[in-house]
Order: structure tokens, then C-alpha cells, then sequence
């Protein structure tokens, strides 16, 4: 069988709004870079990397799921997907699911479009028989598909926990964006890491071989590549914990000492100990999780957990537009 090429949509991130969106978060007087950042061509690695880490449960917990579930997750979706991945990387987790749920068409879509286009030359010639596309997009400013996304039964695959990295309003306004995108006969499968003992989620953020303060870190380096900045890297030293009274994980990035970062039409001046927030990573009882869905579009079908009740992977239904 002739081998199929994926078809391979970029939409390039629009430098200037990129560079406006920067420097007015470092600006900010609590300076923030957005976690989206987190994700170049090294980002995404060290992200993979991270999933390997024993401290890192969610990956594993998840994929438990899936392998304990598998058979049960068939029959509540049905094949003949459109299996749209959001936050592909490196394709892995939407592979263990296709001879499980059969899709008709497989759509990844990363904003680190360099590294899902090679994951996804891999698994094209792993699956020839499923129709791929590689869409470049960073989905959190706009959900707008273009038209080789088959309209007819698409589910949204959200994976990971990565609804977390949303507050929980903005996460809402996305779910209902990708709602919108549904045909009636279109839904959700997504993963969401439950609330835990504290000790567990600061590990799992700040791991012992400091792999998760390298992909931290990194996005300082990225952020000067963006917009021409001259972070160094040594000066500041990575922090991850969960803040139970927000319910979130949060990654901040903190000044060894008293410093000033410049970039071609701004600076900003940090004191020792002054921090950039990175990433908030909220974690969700389950009742708040299917409320979350319910607010946004879709009805919870199936709900499955692992035996500590760490994670859930749920089917949702889109319930038809009001
Ligand atoms: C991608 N996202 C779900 C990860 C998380 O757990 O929030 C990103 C991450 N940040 C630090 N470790 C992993």
C-alpha cells in the first residue's frame, strides 16, 4: 500500500501581537509569560521528558486508564471519529486510542509545529489507511478549523490535563468554543487531574532531577529568541507548588538577585526574590470537573478513574446548540 503524506496546515504566530503580548506581561507589575511559551522545539522535549518522571503521575495514570478502559471507551465514542487532538505533540497518546476507536480522519493540532510535524510524518506511515492533518495553531486565541477537518462526528481529544493550564472561566469559554465546532453527533474525551495530597503535586512540579525547572526555564531562552530579549538564564531559579487555596499548581520563575531585562523597545527591572508566573496547572473535583463541562456544551456520558482517584477521563456528548 502506497504510503499517504498528512496534509499540514501552519498558521505562523503573528510576530508583532506576539511581541505586544510579551513585553505587556512582563511589564505587568506581577510580570507573567504565557505557558504556551513553554513550547519550542526543546519545550516540547523536555515536556516528553517529564511525563518519564516518576514524580510526573498524571501521564501514567492516564494511560492506566486507557489500557484498563480500552474496550468500554470503544463502545461509548464509536468509530468512524473525526479525532481532532488538541495539544498533539508527540501524537503518542491519540496513537494508543486509533485501533481502539477506528477514526475516520485523524487532526492534530500543536502551536510547537516543527515537532508534531515530524511526530506526525511517524505515525502517518504507522496508520497509512487514516487520513491525517497537522494544523500549527495556537488554539487558545481562536478554535476556527479549516476546511479539511471533516465536519461529521468530531471529538475533541484533550488529553493530559491540560485544561488545567486555563483558568477554570477561560477554560469554559474554550470548551464551548470546541462545542461549537460539533456537529449533534460530536463530543469530548478529556482528561482532568483531580485534587490531591500537596506533597504529591509539589513533587510532580519540581522534580527531583530538576527536568521540570529545565522546561521552566527554557522559556526564558524562547522568549529571547521571540522578541530579542536578554534573559540569562542563571539568574533565576525555577519554583513549582501547589497553592491549595486557588486549587492550583503554579510554575513561577524567581530573580537570584536584583536584575533588569532588556529587549528592543522595553525593559523591566526585578528585585531579588521578585517572580514571573509561568503556568497555573488547576486540579479538579470531580463534581467541579462535570459542572465545567456541563456550563460549556456538553453532557458527561462516562467517567472513568483509576483506583486512587487521581485522574478522570471523561466522554461527553455536545449537547445541541441553545
Ligand atoms: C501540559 N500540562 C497539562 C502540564 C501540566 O501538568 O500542567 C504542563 C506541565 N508543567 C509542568 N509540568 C508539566
Amino acid at each position: 500500500m502506497p504510503i499517504s503524506r498528512p496534509t499540514e496546515v501552519r498558521h505562523p504566530l503573528a510576530n508583532a501581537s506576539i511581541a505586544a503580548e510579551l513585553a505587556a506581561g512582563l511589564c505587568a507589575p506581577a510580570a507573567a509569560i504565557a505557558p504556551k511559551f513553554l513550547y519550542d522545539a526543546l519545550g516540547s522535549k523536555l515536556f516528553e521528558a517529564i511525563c518519564e518522571l516518576p514524580e510526573y503521575y498524571p501521564t501514567r495514570t492516564e494511560a492506566a486508564i486507557v489500557a484498563c478502559h480500552g474496550a468500554e471507551i470503544a463502545r461509548a465514542v464509536g468509530p468512524g471519529a473525526t479525532l481532532i487532538d488538541l495539544g498533539a505533540g508527540n501524537c503518542a497518546k491519540a496513537a494508543t486510542l486509533f485501533p481502539l476507536l477506528h477514526p475516520a480522519q485523524y487532526v492534530a493540532i500543536d502551536i510547537s509545529y516543527d515537532f508534531l510535524h515530524e511526530a506526525i510524518d511517524r505515525l502517518q506511515q504507522r496508520f497509512p489507511h487514516i487520513e491525517m492533518t497537522a494544523l500549527g495553531l495556537d488554539f487558545s486565541a481562536g478554535l476556527d478549523l479549516p476546511g479539511v477537518v471533516r465536519p461529521e462526528k468530531r471529538l475533541f481529544f484533550y488529553p493530559g490535563s491540560s485544561i488545567g493550564n486555563f483558568t477554570p472561566v477561560e477554560a469554559r469559554a474554550f470548551l464551548r468554543r470546541a462545542r461549537d465546532q460539533c456537529d449533534t453527533d460530536g463530543g469530548l474525551l478529556i482528561g482532568i487531574d483531580l485534587v490531591k495530597d500537596s506533597a504529591t503535586l509539589d513533587a510532580a512540579y519540581d522534580d527531583e532531577l530538576g527536568v521540570t525547572a529545565a522546561f521552566n526555564l527554557n522559556i526564558l531562552r524562547h522568549v529571547n529568541r521571540l522578541i530579542g530579549a536578554d534573559f540569562q538564564v542563571a539568574q533565576w531559579r525555577h519554583r513549582g507548588f501547589y497553592n491549595a487555596d486557588e486549587g492550583r499548581v503554579e510554575m513561577h520563575l524567581e530573580a537570584r538577585a536584583a536584575l533588569t531585562v532588556s529587549w528592543p523597545g522595553g525593559a523591566r527591572s526585578f528585585r531579588a526574590g521578585e517572580r514571573i508566573h509561568t503556568e497555573n496547572s488547576y486540579k479538579y473535583r470531580q463534581a467541579a470537573a462535570l459542572g465545567l463541562l456541563e456550563q460549556a456544551g456538553f453532557a458527561a456520558a462516562k467517567v472513568w478513574t483509576d483506583p486512587d482517584s487521581w485522574f478522570a477521563l471523561i466522554y461527553a456528548r455536545a449537547l445541541p446548540l441553545a
